[in-house]
């Protein structure tokens, strides 16, 4: 039992493995939250005293005592145009003028098994089948708006999911203005908070900052999750690192506008509401409708973000992801964008599929160009059928040719859009987003079609399902090269034009669910200039993400520990790209390309004819090495390392889950002259087991080269001694080491 109901007190709490999380149906049936930290079955109702606070007013019942006030009671999920000033989680207007509602408790109800959304990706039971689902229901007596707020319970993941079904119970038309998925308060305490801001090509750049009064926002309205603001913050006590320290992670599991905010009130008291972006969100709401919320990922550890992260990285892979491909072996990739970009005949890939399975890549990967007149990055989006100057076979005959080379074989496809110079386009112009009378804005060339229109997300499946119907096709890249603009669709009633954003995304969803259901065996990887939707929503659908359209392996350190505080290693996609890198200038030995490359699902993209015969010899022995640690980087638990030393080093480690095997990895990025020793502790080992370090590979050069590590140490001594490691010289060289248990 999970959940825990105690009648007398009014009290339902939630219990996970190590958190409990409570709130009390209070007096007038406000639905207060009482707490939320480690496991604790205590009657917290004793934190929150009554206290008459100036100008926060009181319920009309409860006025006499002058003691409750909406304004500092923390609360489930706040309702507006009462005396609560904080953040709202609902605005509404009724076509009778009301503003807001006051929401109080009808009733509850507790349920076996995770609950499921409509429309929406929501995290699902995993093998141990255990999860548990409170629904409480609250209602506005003036409009008879109704919403079910609903709490998934994961017991052995400590992860809360919330969500809230909003639905019109009344007699008028209602608009929700806003409707947040949850609001989580947070009386006590001192917070910094971790965001994972950045740009294309540069994602998911931690920043921690302190929070301090007033409003925060965390936000992305430019239609999709987007490479500026990840839909993932972490709260945490000023005190708290790696190892240990309370935090709590809202990690919303949605792929379009979001906002998150954070605003520390008069009384000390942290809210955060997150949910759905509201800039472009009007939904109207007829009576009877009802309106489901994008689901919210919550978890809480006292044992630092390290732990955090693996909290969400195993619940990311055992209860979101629904690819069978999750627990399964990738097969090592290689990606012809940066080997040729658009600028390809068969011949050309013929001629890397050869020496890539000479290499020991398994999976050929045909990126952009293949399709209509599609030369330049100008045209042809929407013309989904080979290019066939390029492919005078058409796909099937390059797919055959590039099989009997024995590699298997992936494309590229960016359906969501559409160029004007497009016989799509020429088609049917209205499919397009764009305002009437305005010109719309042009990015990268392209414009979004209007997925929210279920005759376009229906030739949009029947397209993609089409290919792979009539090509063996075993993996897809599935991109999306731009933000939405003039949002308007030629479809909607006036009244409903203010539902596009998020109607775009339910219309994604469906189409995505419906392919990958009836595709379960094609690997999809998403992508959306590099990591612009690297979010929990697409992560239900597609196991894998294109990290960043940043290969330089010193950049990605960055953008690929930024992404490992939420995501598992399991969903990053990251290539060896060449040197200069295409997107930085930058020249780093090839083995530490393959090094960062290992921290994701590992591939190349590049063109194997321009290496040279001892980085060919290199590329199998990279590849033979990550089959050997492959397991470990898709399912073990991911360590980050060296917090203190980040100026010089990055390092992190895989863990395997019995603690038998590790792949231990670190890249100097800053030498010093002289340096102090380079020395670093391990984390996640068995402290009794010994462990033969391996395998050790060096990339880069060694000072003198002579230096040799211990062979055998116990897990204690790599973690309370650490190791210390040989002088590494030269521009970014690294080292990994794999350790075994004897
Ligand atoms: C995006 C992707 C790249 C590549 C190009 C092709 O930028 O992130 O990997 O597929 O599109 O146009």
């Amino acid at each position: 039992m999970s959940i825990l109901f105690q009648r007398e007190q009014g009290l339902l709490t939630l219990l996970t493995d190590h958190t409990a999380y409570q709130m009390q149906i209070g007096p007038e049936g406000y639905l207060l939250h009482t707490y939320y930290g480690r496991a604790c079955a205590e009657d917290f109702r004793y934190l929150h005293l009554e206290r008459d606070c100036g100008f926060s007013p009181n319920p009309y019942a409860l006025s006499a005592s002058r003691g409750f006030s909406l304004d500092t009671m923390p609360q489930e999920y706040s309702g507006s145009n009462g005396a609560d000033f904080r953040l709202p989680c609902i605005l509404s207007e009724s076509d009778d003028g009301v503003l807001g509602v006051d929401l109080r408790y009808v009733r509850h109800e507790i349920r076996k098994g995770a609950f499921p959304l409509k429309g929406l990706p929501a995290a699902f039971a995993g093998e141990d089948g255990e999860a548990e689902t409170l629904s409480v229901l609250l209602r506005d007596a003036a409009t008879g708006l109704e919403t079910e707020l609903l709490y998934g319970v994961f017991p052995h993941r400590d992860v809360i999911t919330r969500a809230a079904r909003i639905r019109n119970g009344g007699e008028k038309t209602v608009r929700l203005r806003k409707a947040a998925s949850a609001c989580l308060d947070l009386p006590f305490g001192t917070w910094d908070c971790i965001d994972f801001h950045g740009r294309h090509a540069m994602e998911r750049l931690p920043e921690r900052v302190p929070v301090s009064n007033g409003i925060r926002t965390i936000a992305s309205e430019r239609g999709y999750s987007s490479h500026q603001h990840n839909p993932f913050v972490i709260l945490c006590d000023h005190e708290t690192n790696e190892d240990q320290g309370e935090c709590c992670g809202l990690m919303l599991c949605y792929s379009g506008n979001h906002r998150t905010e954070l605003e520390l009130d008069q009384t000390g008291s942290l809210r955060i509401v997150s949910g759905i972006g509201e800039r472009f969100f009007c939904w109207t709401l007829e009576p009877g409708a009802s309106f489901d919320t994008p689901q919210l990922l919550l978890s809480f550890t006292s044992d630092g973000l390290g732990a955090l992260s693996r909290q969400f990285h195993r619940f990311i892979r055992g209860n979101l992801c629904r690819s069978p491909w999750t627990g399964r072996k990738r097969p090592v990739l290689l990606n012809s964008w940066e080997a040729a970009y658009l600028t390809f005949d068969e011949a050309l890939l013929l001629r890397l599929a050869k020496s890539a399975k000479q290499l020991g890549v398994e999976l050929l990967v045909l990126d952009d160009g293949w399709f209509g007149d599609r030369d330049e990055d100008n045209r042809a989006l929407g013309d989904w059928t080979p290019n066939l100057r390029k492919l005078p076979d058409g796909l099937g005959g390059l797919i055959r040719k590039i099989k009997d080379e024995g590699l298997k074989f992936g494309l590229w496809i960016e359906p969501e859009m559409v160029s004007e110079n497009s016989d799509l386009y020429r088609a049917h112009p209205d499919w397009a987003l764009r305002v009437p009378g305005r010109q719309p804005a042009i990015g990268r060339n392209q414009m979004v079609l209007d997925l929210s229109r279920p005759e376009i997300a229906d030739w949009l499946y029947e397209t993609v399902a089409g290919l792979l119907r009539e090509n063996p096709i075993d993996y897809i890249k599935w991109d999306m090269n731009r933000a939405m603009t003039d949002l308007y669709s030629a479809s909607l009633p006036a009244e409903h034009q203010g539902e596009l954003a998020h109607r775009y995304i339910l219309g994604l969803y469906s189409v995505l669910a419906r392919l990958t259901e009836e595709f379960p065996e094609v690997l999809f990887e998403g992508c959306a200039g590099g990591g612009g939707r690297f979010d929990a929503g697409m992560l239900a659908f597609h196991p894998q993400v294109w990290c960043s359209d940043n290969t330089d392996p010193i950049a990605r350190l960055r953008i690929q520990e930024g992404t490992s505080y939420g995501y598992p290693a399991s969903a990053v996609g990251a290539h060896v790209s060449a040197s200069p890198n295409h997107q930085t200038g930058r020249s780093t030995p090839f083995g530490t390309r393959a090094a960062v490359a290992m921290a994701g699902t590992f591939g190349y993209e590049l063109d194997p004819a321009k290496l040279s015969e001892e980085e060919r010899r290199e590329v199998r022995r990279q590849i033979s090495f990550f089959h050997r640690v492959e397991d470990l980087v898709r399912e073990g638990d991911h360590y980050r390392l060296g917090a203190m030393e980040k100026e010089r080093f990055t390092a992190w480690q895989f863990v395997s889950e019995d603690r038998e095997k590790s792949l231990f990895t670190l890249v100097l990025t800053e030498p010093e002259g002289n340096p102090r020793p380079l020395h670093v502790r391990l984390k996640g080992l068995d402290p009794e087991k010994r462990y033969r370090l391996a395998e050790t590979e060096y990339a880069g050069c060694l000072y003198r080269g002579d230096e040799k590590l211990p062979e055998v140490l116990s897990g204690a001594a790599l973690m309370y001694g650490g190791l210390t490691l040989p002088r590494l010289y030269g521009d970014y060289p690294s080292v990994q080491i794999l350790l075994k248990t004897e």
